[in-house]
Order: structure tokens, then C-alpha cells, then sequence
């Protein structure tokens, strides 16, 4: 959506810190031997005590709260009996509504003990989001944030998964703008408007370059399979530039 009102980015930011808080509400409670069912009950009590709506299981039916998921499975995980284990990495999206407004955020977390190259790719996962929120502005290119995240994730030795995009969000959970590429994309033409929320939300792996289906008509795995890390945040672009509004509230 385009916010075109106080109320209205009023409505949004409830929503990005609601949003926000459980994620990290999830990421501290995760422990070595919880299900990933577990996890995702923490986060479904953060949303329903504030007042909001998993958006998965919303819109799209998805069984669960939130996706978590685990090491080769990228994104789209389906919350059950699967336990974490020492080492692994686990990815959560969370994505909730509440009076009518959406928003969605991830992370990666890695969980002890955690070897070097995990630690950097998830430290570098999250920069690489950050690239992307800095090309973020009223009047700017969507093809600038491609463009600084592939000559990030290029100088530093990554790959990035190309056909998982960032998309409009804030009226519904995918909206239009769809398909924002968080990689170089010569054919993206479109500007950003003033007030245009969206998500960017790069994978940066180490040799994955796409995400393919498995089993069940919900997970995605790396392929060829790499570790790969998400890192999400919604924000508005303004005219003083990006306005991120998954921050928890402390
Ligand atoms: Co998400
Ligand atoms: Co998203």
C-alpha cells in the first residue's frame, strides 16, 4: 500500500512493532531440544496478546503461526515435531494483521555452538538487509536495492537466492509492488513512491541461488543445498528515506 495518512502509518507501525516483538520473543526462547511446534506457540501467544492475526494461516492456510524454518529448508517452513539440535539455523518469518493492517519480518538465528562461517553469514545476512533498506526512498529506482545488494553479497564472497523477492505488503500481506529482487534485475523500470511499503528481505547463502519445492507443498530447500540466511524487515519509503517498522518496542 501507499500510506497516505497519520492514521494510517499509525495503524502500520502497531502492527511492525507487534510484528517485531514476537520475533524476538522467538529467537530468545530458542533452546536445543524445543520442537519447532514449540517456537511457533510462543510467537501465535505474542501475536494473540496483541491483538493480531498469524497472517500465514490468515491468507494463505499455511498449518501454523509463523515458518520456521531449519537448515536446508530456507523458507516457508511448517512449524511440528522436528527438534533443534546444537549447530542448527533456524529461520523465522513472522507475519500478522491487525486492524486491517499487515506487516512482516524475519531472521535467522544460529544456534550454539556456532562455527565461524555460520556466525559470518549471519552477521553478513543481516548487513546485506541493510544494504538493500539504505537504497529505501520516495522517488528512488526499486532496481537500486538489487543492485547494492548483489555488489555486497558479490564483494563478499556470497551468493543470493534468485527467486524469492521482496513484494509490497501493509493492506495485505503481498501486494503490489510484487517480485522487488533483491538481486541485480535489468529489466526493473519501477519508482518508488512516496509512502510505498514493502518488505526487503534478501537470502544471502553460501551457493544456493534458488529455492525449489520438496515434499510437502509448503517448504523450500536451497538448491544446490548451502546454508542461507534471511534477514526481513517492512518499511515505507519517504522523502527522508527509509522508514523501518519492524523494530521491537525496546
Ligand atoms: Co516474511
Ligand atoms: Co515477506
Amino acid at each position: 500500500m501507499t500510506v497516505s495518512s497519520d492514521d494510517e502509518l499509525e495503524g502500520l507501525r502497531r502492527i511492525g512493532r507487534i510484528v517485531a516483538d514476537a520475533l524476538e520473543a522467538m529467537g530468545r526462547a530458542i533452546e536445543p531440544g524445543m520442537t519447532t511446534r514449540e517456537l511457533d506457540r510462543i510467537g501465535r501467544d505474542c501475536l494473540e496478546r496483541a491483538g493480531a492475526r498469524p497472517a500465514p494461516e490468515m491468507v494463505y492456510a499455511f498449518p501454523g503461526a509463523t515458518c520456521i524454518s531449519v537448515n536446508e529448508e530456507i523458507a516457508h517452513g511448517i512449524p511440528g515435531e522436528r527438534r533443534i539440535a546444537p549447530g542448527d539455523l533456524v529461520n523465522i518469518d513472522v507475519s500478522a494483521e491487525k486492524d486491517g493492517y499487515f506487516s512482516d519480518t524475519g531472521a535467522s538465528f544460529a544456534v550454539p555452538p556456532v562455527t565461524r562461517a555460520v556466525e559470518r553469514l549471519c552477521r553478513d545476512g543481516r548487513r546485506a538487509m541493510w544494504t538493500g533498506l539504505r537504497q529505501v526512498g520516495a522517488g528512488k529506482p526499486l532496481s537500486g536495492i538489487g543492485q547494492a545488494v548483489g555488489a555486497f553479497a558479490k564483494k563478499n564472497g556470497y551468493t543470493l537466492v534468485r527467486n524469492l523477492a521482496s513484494h509490497g505488503v501493509g493492506a495485505s500481506l503481498h501486494e503490489e509492488p510484487t517480485e522487488i529482487a533483491t538481486w541485480p534485475d535489468a529489466s526493473e523500470r519501477r519508482i518508488m513512491a512516496d509512502g510505498l511499503v514493502f518488505t526487503v528481505e534478501p537470502f544471502l547463502s553460501l551457493g544456493a541461488t534458488f529455492a525449489e519445492n520438496g515434499e510437502d507443498p509448503w517448504t523450500l530447500y536451497s538448491q544446490p543445498r548451502a546454508l542461507t540466511v534471511q534477514y526481513e524487515h517492512t518499511v515505507v519509503a519517504t522523502r527522508n528515506g527509509p522508514l523501518v517498522l519492524t523494530m521491537p518496542s525496546q
